[in-house]
């Protein structure tokens, strides 16, 4: 066992080891794997690190400052920024079925990344958050190789760079413990499971930038709310959903018909199985109420009441 402070420090002395004076690459997500990953690496090895961030246009609100944020002005991290929301939207513009969406997503955020690597100049390792758990799970790195493209923030085919796994002895929950340590914003290292596709995932049917944008002002009331209720670190996961889906309601004197949202919260160990949650009365009448009066185009507010199974955890 070790504590956390003698693994950090044990880690980067093995980065340096291992990295000489090569220069290293790192895809950064948002997530709580590539963000430690990437803090410890920039530790150990400083401006010989440059991390590339995809803004893929499908994160929460407030998720991709949060990013920049926490990366050039807390750390003063090389940080690449790209801007590709455009890129993916119209990608995705006229795309209805969930793989697909998931496919289109995950190829074009390869070929985004490797465009941007392409421009840096020599690199010759490249740094995954890989865990413990993908390692035994795949007994190779390859499998986790091919889990994190799943998790869009993967390794390109055809860029033949060797690995550098800084959390590969780690559980998720050391993780956050390293994450503490190195002094990332709490956002950060209790960021709940999020899906690589994103919102697009959330969004049944075409994704459009009005539906990413109304679907993106309800999440941030869910979070918000439960967040409030001091309920944010006992949730797996808790969000909103657009099913696509326009019902009659009334405003005023005016029928309207208008978008539902759906609110999903989970109780779940690994994303296998899930118990929807029990939320309190007080906090659904806060959520639903806030999302009608503040999310121009919605009109109505349901909860997922089904577990996994037979139900699944993302409605895509
Ligand atoms: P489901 O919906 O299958 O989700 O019950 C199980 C867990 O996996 C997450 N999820 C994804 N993660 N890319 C990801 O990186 C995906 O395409 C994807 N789909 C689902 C989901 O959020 C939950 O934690």
């Amino acid at each position: 066992t070790w504590t956390m402070d003698s693994f950090v420090e044990q880690a980067v002395a093995e980065v340096r080891a291992r990295a000489g004076d090569g220069r290293v690459l790192c895809a950064l997500s948002g997530g709580v794997d590539s963000s430690v990953a990437a803090v410890l690496v920039h530790r150990a090895l400083g401006d010989r690190l440059t991390c590339v961030f995809v803004d893929h246009g499908l994160l929460r609100r407030g998720e991709a400052n949060q990013v920049v944020r926490t990366f050039r002005e807390q750390f003063h991290m090389q940080l690449v920024y790209v801007d590709a929301g455009e890129r993916f939207l119209s990608r995705l513009a006229g795309v209805t079925d969930p793989e697909r969406k998931r496919k289109l997503i995950g190829a074009e955020f390869i070929r985004v990344f490797e465009e941007e690597a392409g421009k840096l100049g020599r690199v010759d390792f490249l740094v995954q958050g890989t865990l413990y758990p993908d390692v035994v799970e795949s007994g190779t790195a390859t499998a986790a190789v091919i889990k994190s493209h799943h998790n869009v923030g993967g390794l390109p085919e055809n860029m033949r760079l060797e690995l550098i796994e800084p959390l590969r002895w780690l559980f998720k929950d050391e993780v956050r413990q390293v994450g503490v340590e190195l002094g990332l914003p709490e956002e950060v290292v209790w960021r709940q499971p999020f899906p690589g596709p994103g919102l697009a995932v959330r969004i049944l049917g075409e994704v459009t930038a009005d539906k990413l944008a109304l679907l993106r002002e309800a999440d941030a009331v869910v979070r918000e709310e439960i967040r409030r209720a001091g309920l944010h670190r006992q949730i797996w996961q808790y969000f909103a959903v657009l099913p696509n889906l326009r019902s009659v309601g009334v405003m005023g004197d005016e029928r309207t018909y208008a978008h539902t949202v759906a609110v999903r919260a989970i109780h779940s160990h690994d994303g296998m199985t899930a118990d929807w949650v029990r939320l309190p009365y007080d906090v659904l009448e806060r959520i639903s109420s806030r999302i009608v009066n503040e999310v121009p185009g919605v009109n109505r507010v349901v909860y997922d009441i089904t577990s996994k199974p037979p139900s699944t955890i993302e409605w895509e």
